[in-house]
């Protein structure tokens, strides 16, 4: 039986049992929801991928309730150090060089030389892993490349179903997935964009850092980045400017002129970047149950946080 219940000290406990046993367990986390096993288990990792028909090749993100957990299994170089110590607990993944003593299933990291490392910044995400005992592997809680979930209607019962356990915390905080930044070689490099942006990172190790967000052919150093991910059953068109009929409608900033007799959501009346964020994966799967075959999307600025929503919106726009 797979229960749905509100995080709270006796759920978080009982998930945390189901997580020792090999099960499943769906938890919040301050960026998506995201659907998690023993990292340490492979045949409990390997019912993941099978729930979220996630291809093998592609690893997951080890999550830890402590950033001085990260030390057993990753070789920590001064750059990642110093991001560590900056932005963790926090929106962002790093990949390192794994080491070879590490515990961590290479199922989870898909036979890769490297690691992904998270801490998230959420208070139920980190009292479950912390009372887990082990580093929990855990990608975004969706079928695989369907639209990520920030808040608990938004999850599919197909995916319930296969979580021993889902706990449930309200829609999450930032909105968008965390930004993987690669510092397993001489220069950190960007793989997914993120509320951690490339400016922030450049700032403090006080260089330029790359950002390579497409693949590379037969590129195996990021296998997660297909072009089609992120996809809403409506097609999409982005940078659109006015609503036409019988489309869905989601806009960004003053809406006066618009009049639109169908589905309509505004990410940000102020045209505030962090606020679209934080409600984009909400509101395009609220759109995308309108059936509607269309949905289309006002232009987002293409700054700060900006930069990652635009990354998912043609990722999600691709056919
Ligand atoms: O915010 C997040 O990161 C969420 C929450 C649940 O923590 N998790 C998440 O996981 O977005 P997922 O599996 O949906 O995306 C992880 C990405 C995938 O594109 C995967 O290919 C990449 O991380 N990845 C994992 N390990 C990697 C590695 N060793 N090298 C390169 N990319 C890696
Ligand atoms: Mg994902």
């Amino acid at each position: 039986m797979s229960l749905v219940k509100t995080a709270n000290t006796e759920t978080i406990a009982l998930a945390s049992n189901f997580l020792q046993k090999g099960d499943l367990v769906i938890f919040p986390t301050e960026t998506v929801y995201g659907i998690g096993a023993d990292a340490t288990n492979g045949d409990a990792v390997e019912k993941i991928y099978a729930a979220k028909k996630r291809p093998n090749f592609n690893p997951l993100i080890s999550h830890f309730a402590h950033v001085s957990d990260i030390d057993a299994h990753a070789e920590i170089n001064k750059a990642a150090r110093l991001i560590m110590s900056e932005f963790m607990p926090g929106p962002i993944t790093l990949i390192l060089a794994r080491k070879e003593n590490s515990l961590i299933s290479d199922i989870v990291t898909a036979g890769l030389t490297t690691i992904a490392v998270r801490v998230p910044d959420h208070k139920v995400a980190r009292e479950l892993i912390s009372l887990a005992g082990a580093p929990i592997a855990a990608p975004s809680a969706n079928i695989s490349g369907r639209l990520s979930v920030t808040a608990p209607a938004h999850l599919e019962k197909d995916l319930i179903n296969c979580a021993a356990i889902t706990l449930m915390d309200g829609r999450t905080k930032t909105g968008l997935e965390s930004t993987i930044l690669d510092c397993s070689t001489g220069t950190p490099v960007i793989l997914r964009a993120g509320a951690v942006t490339a400016d922030m990172i450049s700032d403090l190790l006080g260089m330029r850092v790359e950002v390579s967000l497409t693949p590379k052919e037969n590129d195996i150093k990021s296998p997660g980045q297909l072009l089609r991910h992120y996809a809403p059953q409506s097609t999409l068109r982005l940078n659109a400017l006015i609503p036409e009929k019988g489309e869905a409608f989601l806009g960004f900033g003053p809406m006066t002129f618009i009049t639109h007799d169908g589905p309509l959501l505004n990410l940000s009346e102020n045209g505030d970047v962090v606020e679209a964020a934080a409600n984009l994966f909400d509101y395009l799967n609220q759109l995308d149950k309108e059936n509607c075959p269309t949905i289309a999307i006002m232009p987002i600025p293409n700054k700060d946080i900006g930069i990652a929503i635009n990354e998912r919106l043609s990722r999600a726009a691709h056919v």
